[in-house]
């Protein structure tokens, strides 16, 4: 097989990047090593940045997106036992959209099955050859079938544990990396949820999120600590625990319902320099991890996307490569803006191991600085609702 760009991996970042190629009129050829349903269910992220949610628009995978999303015009910040307001609208004319990874993912398949072009499902044996050379290729073997794809770029959107970064020679990229102490339990329950906006509880014994994907389904998450096991948690003591967190002084109640996926996920920082190799350009997880707090994985994956999108149609369209050359660049700025907002609201929630009583009092200033400050306020909401990264359209218009 030939095609201009091979893309490896279809999570947000592949299927995105995808979709922008085949609007622009760039062949690629999509593989997955898993299969469409085990992507098309598996729980994750659930918040869109405005930026994300134009774009998923723009690019006509809006249609689900808008009906059953669920825009949010500000959230809440609890601690203390009180609760205070961050509207995101009134601050900067934006907000953010609850709607599951997944959901994202099944109106991208969608798309890229209705353009005709491939997506290969269930690969295994991937290998990324001559990435720095004449002929760069993927390697891979589907229905027990040797197949090679040969392409002018490949595109590394293989997530954290994929292989396309190890394509890169060890001593050529810089590893920027922080394991947290910290580690996120994460429920979907059949229950209203308890709010209209999510709940960010910073409480004495752990940080606490009250988060919804349908007015009937909750997500909802607690702070562990790092290597917990889920045996160790029961429905009772899950309930228990988000109670007593989530607990105010002005009349909250949590509604309780059956508990149909539980999750232990790990908190870390990462960022691999730079994001390209040759025709080799590493998108999203693949490249960079940012703590959960905050919900900006799935929309680094896009932006990045987006950005690649960009450069590859000013190449193709015999516009410029500056854009490309310039891929490390642009994406790292957002990356290492998220990473802070990210890692800043991270220390701002959670109870750290060794948190003395000095830690907590500068964390209490801080969180009554951020909620009562219109300028703090402002910097918190502008972060969180997403800033603007580059679309292809500047080459069509
Ligand atoms: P991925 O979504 O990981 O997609 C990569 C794809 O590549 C996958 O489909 C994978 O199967 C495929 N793949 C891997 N190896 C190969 C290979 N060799 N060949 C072909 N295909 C391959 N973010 C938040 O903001 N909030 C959250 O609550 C949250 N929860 C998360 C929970 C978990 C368990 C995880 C892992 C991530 C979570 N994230 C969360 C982060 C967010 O989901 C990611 O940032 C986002 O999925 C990144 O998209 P991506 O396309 O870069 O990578
Ligand atoms: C969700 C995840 C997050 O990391 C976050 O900060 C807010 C909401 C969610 O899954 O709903």
């Amino acid at each position: 097989m030939r095609t201009q760009v091979g893309i490896v991996g279809a999570g947000p970042a592949g299927l995105t990047l995808a979709h922008l190629l085949h609007l622009q009129g760039i062949d690629s050829v999509v593989i997955e090593a898993r299969s469409r349903a085990y992507i098309e269910s598996r729980v994750r992220a659930g918040v869109l940045e405005a930026p994300s949610v134009a774009l998923l628009h723009e690019i006509g995978v809006g249609e689900r997106l808008g009906r059953e999303g669920l825009g949010h015009e500000g959230t809440i910040l609890r601690f203390s036992r009180r609760s205070h307001r961050i509207d995101f609208t009134a601050l900067t004319g934006s907000m953010i959209t609850v709607y599951g990874q997944q959901e994202v993912v099944k109106d991208l398949v969608a798309a890229r099955v209705s353009s005709g072009r491939p997506l290969f499902f269930e690969v295994e044996d991937v290998s990324l050859i001559d990435v720095d050379g004449d002929r760069p290729r993927i390697n891979f073997v589907h229905e027990d079938q040797e197949q090679t794809v040969e392409c002018d770029f490949i595109a590394g959107c293989d997530g954290f544990h994929g292989i396309s970064r190890g394509a890169v020679p060890a001593g050529l990229l810089a590893i920027f990396e922080r394991v947290l102490p910290y580690a996120w339990l994460g429920i979907l329950a059949r229950t209203h949820p308890s709010t209209t906006e999510l709940i960010y509880a910073n409480h004495e014994d752990g940080f606490a999120l009250h988060s919804m994907r349908t007015p009937e389904i909750t997500r909802q998450y607690l702070q562990v600590e790092p290597g917990t096991d889920l045996a160790d948690w029961p429905d009772d003591r899950i309930w228990a625990e988000l109670s007593k967190r989530l607990a105010d002084d002005e009349g909250f109640h949590l509604e309780e319902g059956e508990i149909f996926d539980k999750g232990i996920t790990p908190m870390r920082c990462f960022v691999a320099e730079p994001m390209q190799y040759g025709a080799l350009f590493l998108v999203g997880d693949a490249a960079h991890i940012v703590p959960a707090t905050g919900a900006k994985g799935m929309n680094l994956a896009i932006a990045d996307a987006s950005t690649l999108a960009h450069a590859l149609g000013g190449h193709y369209l015999g516009a410029t490569d500056e854009p490309l050359r310039a891929y490390t660049r642009t994406c790292l700025g957002r990356v290492w803006r998220v990473q802070h907002f990210s890692s800043w609201m991270t220390s701002m929630m959670h109870r750290a191991p060794d948190q003395d009583d000095f830690d907590r009092r500068l964390q209490l200033s801080q969180l009554d600085y951020v909620t009562s400050s219109t300028a703090a306020a402002t910097s918190l909401a502008e972060n969180y609702v997403g800033m603007p990264f580059p679309t292809p359209w500047a080459w069509t218009r």
